[in-house]
């Protein structure tokens, strides 16, 4: 294990080891998921490729359930961050429940595990009657309901499935999540949830349907939040309103706490995963003491995100003027997040020799057709060749969920490394699949 995975603090899902040969003394270090070299996958896979770290992804979900193992809890993986059929089927494993934000995604969580529907949760601020229905069949755990208007229709399904629609209302607590302002969702001027000031009198409606259960409030603040203390903010406002409902007669079972813990992606996590987590759990729970209920918790970036890392190739390196470039094979439709965001991602070699020291400033830019096809700009690199392989770290989380086929071009393939396995889990797109719906 090297500098890199030392000084950063990173679980240790990608770290270097030395290459030994033949008798010779380690000559380079190769960066390894668990305990299978990335070149390997490579050149097997091809690139660009995901590769995710199931131990990273067990230690992650485990730190968690540690954090919260005082409490009656459900951690309810959110989806939409990673939702690989086996990543899901794994997650179901360990006994993880379900955030879901379509009908697609309950698809996806039910074909992963069928028993699954019991520990899922609907959030999304449109949903369509198609997927209020399925999810009624299917018998979620709950939904979350974000506006006067979904409640009715919602009624009106479960009044025609002939059941009991099981609700939560997403309460809109007006705190600042001090996050990016696209992925901030807490504050009154964003679309999602219910003014919590409102939340009463539209709970006294949801208890008037004969289709509808009050079972619960629920909240999300943002995503990539790394300060601990708009949680506690939220969580303060939502615990004031569920006394107010007990006291207006209404029985709150759940609370649910939505997702949004960041991860350091510039790799200065040194205080650990897991103590962050408990700062989180810590930030959450002190609001509710003495409470009685269940909490759900929707972690999706912090279980996932830096289990994953995504492997590509330098195809050519250029100069123009000034700028140095390094042109390699994954563009903005693997990895859209530096483009959409600004977001930063650790870039750094597979294979490191004692030898290469020298460094050089370059942008890391892709194939697209856009000059927003960046994934790093004036970066100071470890100089790197063309053919090289380079991975950028803590993709795991909003990576290959976001990718597209712009530039008709396939999706990468996926790969999940448990110890010293590896298992392909999406094949690489093929160019005729891409137009196999096209007419
Ligand atoms: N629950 C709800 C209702 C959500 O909307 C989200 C994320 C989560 C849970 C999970 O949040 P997490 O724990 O992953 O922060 N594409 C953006 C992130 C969008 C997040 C959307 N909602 C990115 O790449 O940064």
């Amino acid at each position: 294990v090297t500098q890199h995975s030392r000084s950063s603090g990173r679980p240790p899902s990608f770290t270097y080891q030395a290459v030994h040969k033949g008798f010779a003394r380690a000559a380079n270090s190769s960066l390894y998921c668990d305990r299978v070299a990335l070149s390997t996958l490579a050149e097997r896979y091809g690139t660009p490729l995901y590769v995710y770290s199931a131990s990273g992804i067990r230690q992650r979900t485990a730190a968690f359930e540690s954090a919260f193992r005082k409490v009656s809890h459900t951690v309810c993986y959110s989806v939409k961050a990673n939702s690989n059929l086996s990543v899901l089927g794994m997650l179901a494993k360990i006994g993880c429940g379900f955030d879901v934000v379509s009908g697609g995604e309950l698809e996806r969580v039910l074909r992963a595990d069928k028993q699954a529907a019991r520990k899922v949760v609907f959030s999304g601020v449109g949903k369509s009657r198609e997927e209020m229905k399925a999810a009624l069949k299917a018998g979620i755990l709950l939904f979350n309901v974000e506006s006067a208007s979904e409640l009715l229709v919602l009624a009106d399904c479960a009044s025609q499935a002939r059941t009991l629609a099981p609700v939560a209302l997403r309460v809109n607590p007006d705190v600042s999540a001090k996050t990016h302002p696209y992925i901030s969702t807490g504050l009154h001027e964003h679309k999602f949830g219910i003014p919590i000031s409102h939340a009463r009198a539209l709970y006294r409606q949801a208890s008037q349907s004969k289709y509808l259960r009050v079972a619960g409030v629920s909240v999300h603040i943002g995503s990539q939040i790394t300060d601990v203390q708009p949680f506690s903010d939220a969580m303060e406002r939502v615990a004031e309103l569920v006394r107010e409902l007990r006291a207006d007669g209404h029985s709150i079972a759940y609370i649910d706490a939505g997702g949004g813990l960041g991860i350091s992606y510039e790799g200065a996590d040194s205080s650990g995963f897991s103590k962050r987590v408990v700062q989180y759990a810590q930030a959450l729970l002190r609001p509710l003491r003495g409470m009685e209920l269940h909490l759900l918790v929707e972690p999706g970036r912090s279980i996932v995100g830096p289990a994953g890392a995504l492997l590509t190739r330098i195809l050519y390196k250029k100069t123009n003027g000034s700028k140095r470039f390094l042109v390699v094979d994954a563009g903005m439709n693997d990895l859209i997040r530096p483009s959409l965001y600004q977001a930063h991602h650790e870039i750094v070699p597979v294979i490191t020799s004692p030898h290469g020291r020298k460094q050089e400033i370059v942008d890391v830019v892709g194939p697209v057709c856009e000059t927003g096809d960046f994934f790093a700009r004036d970066r100071d690199m470890r100089k790197a060749k063309e053919g090289d392989l380079l991975a950028i770290l803590d993709t795991g989380a909003y990576g290959m969920a976001l990718a597209s086929n712009y530039n008709t071009r396939p999706k990468p393939a996926e790969v999940l490394v448990d110890g010293k396995s590896a298992k392909l889990i999406r094949r690489r797109e093929t160019t005729s699949e891409l137009w196999r719906n096209e007419i």
